[in-house]
């Protein structure tokens, strides 16, 4: 039995390569192009692909370190930088000194500036603070749940002027989950759906961007959204509030 085992696993990971369709083969991809849509990562083929040797992360510290060697790199696994961030297991006291929230919208806190390749910075929601529907300025967004819930709500893009945007999906994320989006996926929002707790959430964009398109849900009208940092590296910034920005509810 000892040995059969080992033997039924291999098969059945045969199977799950076998499966595989053309998608699945592009995402070695340089950094400005998109095509990862997958939400569920293939350890076995990631496994494979990495000759063998997937990274182990047991602390933020770990997470930091191991996406400074993934972008050392110029063309990007996306598929990597999912399994990285999935395998990382939230420990508040390794990133409380970055969660200031605010009481009137959500703030964004910057961590780490990935060499200018990607930001990583760590969102902190108050009761019912919510994003405005956004797009990604062709950046691909990795995000995971350090503490609390958050609900998804995608978009498909509008098809006409002045259309009320389609909803396609609502995911709620607890902590620890990751979810990924990238501009070829459609538009979201987030939102705590809680009236009694705050959520706190880890984001990655790679490229970096700073301004993106928010959207009107009923008319589908756009506008410009400046997106700046509530606090950089665990200090607060000593700017005029009306300069901090977020592509907030709407
Ligand atoms: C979100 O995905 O809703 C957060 C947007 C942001 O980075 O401010």
């Amino acid at each position: 039995i000892n040995l059969m085992i080992p033997f039924f696993k291999s098969i059945l990971s045969l199977v799950k390569f076998k499966n595989l369709n053309s998608n699945d083969f592009s995402f070695f991809i340089k950094m400005e192009v998109i095509k990862y849509q997958q939400e569920e990562i293939d350890e076995v083929k990631l496994y494979k692909d990495l000759g063998g040797a997937l990274p182990t992360i047991n602390s933020l510290n770990d997470l930091i370190n191991e996406l400074h060697v993934i972008f050392e790199s110029n063309s990007v696994n996306v598929e990597l930088i999912h399994y990285v961030m999935q395998s990382y297991k939230s420990k508040p006291i390794e990133w409380k000194k970055y969660a200031k929230f605010d009481r009137y919208r959500y703030t964004r806190n910057l961590v780490d500036n990935g060499n200018g390749k990607y930001n990583l910075m760590i969102l902190c929601w108050g009761e019912g603070h919510g994003s405005a529907i956004h797009d990604h300025a062709n950046s691909h967004c990795f995000m995971k749940m350090l503490d609390g819930s958050l609900e998804e709500i995608r978009f498909a893009w509008p098809e006409k002027e002045g259309e009320k945007l389609k909803e396609i999906r609502r995911t709620r994320l607890a902590t620890n989950d990751v979810c990924y989006i990238n501009d070829s996926m459609g538009l979201h929002r987030m939102e705590n759906p809680s009236h009694v707790d705050g959520a706190i959430s880890l984001h990655l964009y790679c490229p970096p961007y700073d301004k993106c398109t928010v959207f009107n849900q009923n008319t589908g009208q756009t506008s410009t959204s400046t997106v700046t940092f509530w606090s950089m590296y665990g200090k607060k910034r000593n700017k005029n509030l009306e300069e901090i920005s977020t592509p907030e509810d709407n």
